[in-house]
Parts: structure tokens; sequence; C-alpha cells
């Protein structure tokens, strides 16, 4: 396995979706280039910041997309064979050479269930996710929170379902003019929980760092 790399911290100006991108992009750096895919499914490909890292690059024939919502116009340009817009959970799996998914995993309620299904069907699977630590600040303050999965906790499931893993954990920490600027980015990247938040609480945060911590994982069975 690889050696856990916790440590590394980024500082960043704003910019939206600076964050996903640099983790679509390390992501990408888990594929084996050299294989030949015979089919892909993405997990929660959004509007397709990881799918435009990977797919160029990758030879494979058939790619199919999924999404929760129907994101389907921001793939205009992308040949893919099936667009799934469903909650990956009730997704009934076909058979792929490989499953990947940047950034969408942290939304899914019962993970051990996900990465069971994905292991019957798929002999690969890799991913990011944002995991435990993610926007402390927020949590910190706001007191919410998703319920980020630590990464031993992740590597306990995988372990279950494949037998060699490569994995990496890596901090981004973002630094903004003044909080206000902080939580502007979090809206415009559509992390929101916080906006029922009252007036003054929303006033006394005093932030001027996001820190996002991020785990990426190389499955095999
Ligand atoms: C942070 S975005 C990442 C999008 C894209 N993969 C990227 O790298 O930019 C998370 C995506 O996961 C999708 N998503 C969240 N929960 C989902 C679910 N249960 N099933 C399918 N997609 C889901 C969201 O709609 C969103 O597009």
């Amino acid at each position: 396995m690889k050696q856990m790399n916790f440590n590394k911290q980024f500082i960043n100006y704003d910019q939206n979706a600076i964050t996903q991108k640099k983790v679509a992009e390390k992501l990408f750096s888990f594929i084996d280039c050299s294989k030949k895919y015979q089919s892909i499914l993405e997990l929660g490909c959004g509007t397709g910041v990881f799918t435009k890292t990977f797919y160029n690059n990758l030879n494979f024939n058939i790619l199919d997309l999924n999404d929760i919502f129907d994101t389907a116009k921001y793939f205009s340009e992308f040949s893919y064979n099936k667009f799934f817009i469903e909650d990956m959970e009730n997704l009934k799996l076909e058979k792929y050479s490989l499953v990947l998914s940047s950034s969408a995993f942290q939304w899914v309620d019962n993970f051990e269930n996900l990465i069971k299904r994905i292991s019957e069907n798929s002999p690969e699977l890799i991913f990011s996710i944002y995991s435990k630590g993610n926007l402390i600040e927020i949590f910190q303050h706001f007191g919410i929170s998703l319920n980020y999965l630590s990464c031993s906790e992740i590597l306990t499931v995988l372990n279950r379902y494949y037998s060699d893993i490569k994995y990496e954990t890596e901090e981004f920490v973002l630094k903004f003019n003044s909080p206000i600027d902080a939580l502007k980015h979090l809206k415009k990247t559509g992390v929101t929980g916080f906006k029922n938040s009252s007036y003054s609480l929303t006033k006394s945060f005093k932030s001027t760092i996001l820190t996002y911590r991020v785990s990426y994982f190389s499955c095999k069975k």
C-alpha cells in the first residue's frame, strides 16, 4: 500500500471549484492509462470536471455517465453511451471494466452497500471522496457537516471487497480576503447547508481559510 500523504497543504486564492479541478487531475493519476478498458461508468459526473481529465487520455470503448441531476447538457461534446439520471445508490448496475467517481461519494447514505454493489459488477474502482475533517471551520462555527468518513473507515470497508488498494489523503487550504468571501465561495460551489444560520452566527464567522480534505482510492479485486 502507498504511504498516506496527510499534510500536503496548498494555498490557493479564490476561484470557483478550483479544488474540484485539482482533485480531478490528481485522481486521474491513479488510473493506468496504458490499459484498454471495454466499458467505464462514471458516478456523480456533475458538469464533467473529472470526465474532461480522462476522456481523451484513456483507451476505452463505452462510457456511461450518472448523476442524480440531469446534467447531460454539459456533455454535448462527449460521445457517451447512456446517461443515468438517478441516485447512484438505487442505480441498477451493469457490468463495467472500470467504475470512476470524483468528489461525489461523500453524499452517499450507505457507503458500504454502494461499494459492495460496485465490486460485484466491476473488477476496478477508482474514486476520490471528501473525508473527515473536510471544511472543519464550518463545522466548528456552524455545527454542520456532512457525515464524512475518515480514511481508515473507508479503508476498512474497501478491504472487505478488494484485495489491492492504493490510497492517499490530501489537504487543500484555501485563503480568502475576508470570512464573508469564504462563505460566498462555499455558496458558489454548492455548499449551502449553513444558509439558514442566523445573521449573528454568520456575522461572527471569523475564519479566512477553508480546509478541504480529500482521499483518493484505487481498488482492484
Ligand atoms: C462535488 S460534485 C462533483 C462533480 C464531478 N464529479 C467533478 O469532479 O466535478 C458532486 C456530484 O455528485 C452528484 N451526486 C450527489 N449525490 C449523488 C447521488 N446519490 N447519486 C448520483 N449523483 C450524486 C451531485 O449532483 C454532483 O454533481
